[in-house]
């Protein structure tokens, strides 16, 4: 490991580590009971446990994309899948369709997994950085996404995916310094969660605008990453 890579490994596994207990600690009563008691033993648990968390997120009020969204996205997925895919954040087509990744991206990115032999429908849970739709599709600001973590950290206690898949930089950067880029680690396995592959990918919004598929281009690039996750999912 270089040591570049080992320092932005530590950085992101204290980020995690801060984050995931500010969200035990930080949070209204219901949060924080929803989320002491979320080792769920099966799928029938999990599915009870997120549709607990999915109520409380619909009901929402904590930063003022609640005044501008038409729906929450929480989720697609099945609560029992091995893989969790963490996108940015729902696009207008997401928020009229209160799902995620139902637009182009979502397109483009049904076509990469299903080429890399991965069901959407059986292997993957998806859900995104922050839960509404942002105007003009702006970035998420920091305040947002601190404000929308607890749903996001809640899932992940939940479900306890094999795998997780932080696609494109506003997933990376839940986890890790900003300074972090997406280009230098994109398709290495991170060590952030003692129990659970990491793996930063492409988001496919910016693979719409990447049209090759020679070797070394973005979108070769995101064939080869979803093929290791392929291989690493037979191998767990
Ligand atoms: N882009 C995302 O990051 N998430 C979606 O749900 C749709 C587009």
């Amino acid at each position: 490991m270089t040591p570049a890579r080992a320092e932005a490994g530590k950085n992101i596994k204290n980020a995690a580590e801060l984050w995931y207990n500010n969200t035990i600690v930080n949070q209204r009563g219901y949060m924080k009971h929803l989320l002491t008691k979320v080792n769920c033993k099966n799928s029938d648990e999990k599915q009870k446990a997120l549709v607990e968390l999915q109520n409380v997120c619909s009901q929402c009020r904590a930063c003022d994309l609640c005044k501008t969204r038409t729906s929450t996205v929480f989720s697609d997925g099945k609560a029992d899948a091995p893989v969790m895919l963490i996108g940015e954040a729902p696009g207008p087509e997401e928020d009229i369709a209160g799902k995620p990744f139902v637009g182009r991206a979502g397109q483009l990115l049904n076509t990469f997994l299903s080429d890399a032999g991965l069901s959407r429908e059986n292997d993957i849970y998806i859900c995104n950085t922050i839960k509404c739709h942002t105007p003009q599709n702006r970035i998420p600001s920091n305040a947002e996404r601190r404000a929308c973590q607890v749903y996001l950290f809640g899932q992940i206690s939940i479900i306890r995916p094999k795998i997780i898949l932080l696609c494109g930089s506003a997933a990376l950067q839940t986890f890790v310094d900003d300074d972090v880029k997406i280009s230098d680690i994109r398709g290495k396995w991170l060590n952030i969660f003692d129990d659970t592959e990491v793996m930063a990918i492409s988001h496919p919004a910016y693979l719409l605008r990447q049209h090759s598929t020679e070797a070394n281009t973005p979108r070769w690039f995101m064939k080869k990453d979803l093929e290791k996750v392929k291989n690493m999912l037979q191998s767990i």
